[in-house]
């Protein structure tokens, strides 16, 4: 009897702590739902695409033909094939010339949710930004608009993919009609996280290194800058708040506006897929995400981070990667 009685108490000791742990990953849900918000079913603008023209848009992000020497397409710098996560893991991308951009290559995944593309924020949306790689000299450097589109009109398989992508648009094969195809294709490329279910209430979706991780992002305030569905991706900041970035050469959107104020200042980048995207920061200079995150808390926050917290917040961060993204 004595030693039921111990096995009792035992019992209710384990269910109890059970469910105190229970009680604090709910409250750790709530706290997170104030800032944070599962991906949405739907980018902005996904109301048109039709299948026709999220396969059109496809096509075209797969043709190296879109380039000046046929050498290179879209997916040669943002790999999509076999759970690649929309980067091609450089410093920075040679172009179809081989000459190089001097800034690395951001992923597609998820891109169309953002308030703007590009580091810098200079392209307000997705077919905004589709149309420049192309004409880009250091890119795919066609030598203009009208040229993509005579090339396209001499393919076989491009008319009439066009004309039934934009029924009934006159001429169908145009240049605007091509960045639209490319951002139909893109706002199919969305990927769910463990986040996203831990958001939506599976307290058991995230494991107790990445709650505290969770945790620490939002008490040192990364969320300042980096919340919402993408956990970024929304607002242009200052880089190096509190103290400069180790490089300054890029002055961001400055090169953009010519504004003082503009000076240093970047897009809050989203932090879907981050473990995965490396290296970071526009530069490329971070071959560490435990760099990134140091760098990111004292020049942006002020404050230093301990080893274990890094570590911590680099565990968060690895459950935001895609379920169907292949692991480094
Ligand atoms: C030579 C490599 C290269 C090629 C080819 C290329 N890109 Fe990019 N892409 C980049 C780089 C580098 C940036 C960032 C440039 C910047 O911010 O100034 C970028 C930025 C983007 C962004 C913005 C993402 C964000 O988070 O801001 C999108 C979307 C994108 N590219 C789509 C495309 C599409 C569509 C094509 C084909 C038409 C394409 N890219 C071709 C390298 C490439
Ligand atoms: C004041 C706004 C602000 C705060 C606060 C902030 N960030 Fe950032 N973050 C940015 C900006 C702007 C960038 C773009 C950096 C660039 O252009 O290279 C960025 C980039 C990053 C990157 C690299 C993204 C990439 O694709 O290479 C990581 C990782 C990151 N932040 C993590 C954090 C973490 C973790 C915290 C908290 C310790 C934090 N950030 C706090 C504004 C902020």
């Amino acid at each position: 009897m004595p030693k039921c009685k111990t096995l009792v108490i035992a019992l209710c000791g384990i269910l109890a702590a059970g469910t105190v742990a229970a009680d604090k990953t709910d409250r750790l849900i709530r706290k997170a739902a104030r800032y944070f918000d599962p991906l949405p079913a739907t980018m902005p603008g996904a109301e048109n695409d039709t299948a026709e023209r999220i396969a059109l848009g496809k096509k075209l992000f797969f043709d190296p033909r879109l380039s000046i020497n046929d050498a290179q397409a879209c997916v040669s710098c943002h790999l999509l094939d076999d759970g690649a996560a929309g980067v091609d893991n450089l410093k920075l991308s040679p172009g179809a010339r081989g000459g190089f951009g001097d800034r690395n290559t951001p992923t597609v995944l998820n891109a169309g949710w953002q308030k703007s593309q590009f580091w810098d924020g200079r392209a307000s949306d997705l077919a905004d930004q589709a149309g420049q790689p192309i004409l880009n000299p250091v890119e795919m450097a066609m030598p203009s608009e009208q040229a993509v589109i005579d090339k396209l009109a001499g393919l076989p398989e491009y008319p009439d993919a066009f004309a039934k992508a934009f029924p009934d648009q006159s001429p169908s094969l145009s240049y605007a009609n091509l960045q639209e195809a490319l951002a139909a294709f893109q706002r199919t490329l969305r990927t769910e996280s463990r986040f996203d279910d831990f958001l939506r209430g599976d307290g058991s979706a995230l494991n107790d290194q990445e709650k505290r991780g969770l945790n620490r992002f939002m008490s040192v305030n990364c969320v300042r800058c980096h919340d919402g569905p993408l956990v970024g991706g929304t607002l242009h900041e200052k880089l190096g708040e509190k103290a400069p970035f180790h490089n300054t050469e890029d002055q961001g959107r400055f090169r953009v506006t010519g504004d003082e104020k503009d000076r240093m200042v970047f897009k809050v980048s989203q932090l879907r897929n981050i473990a995965v995207t490396g290296p970071w920061f526009h530069d490329g200079s971070a071959d560490q995400l435990s760099d990134a995150v140091r760098i990111m808390a004292r020049i942006q926050l002020d404050t230093e981070l301990k080893d274990q917290e890094v570590e911590d917040i680099v565990a968060f961060l690895g459950a935001l990667t895609g379920k169907e993204i292949r692991k480094k």
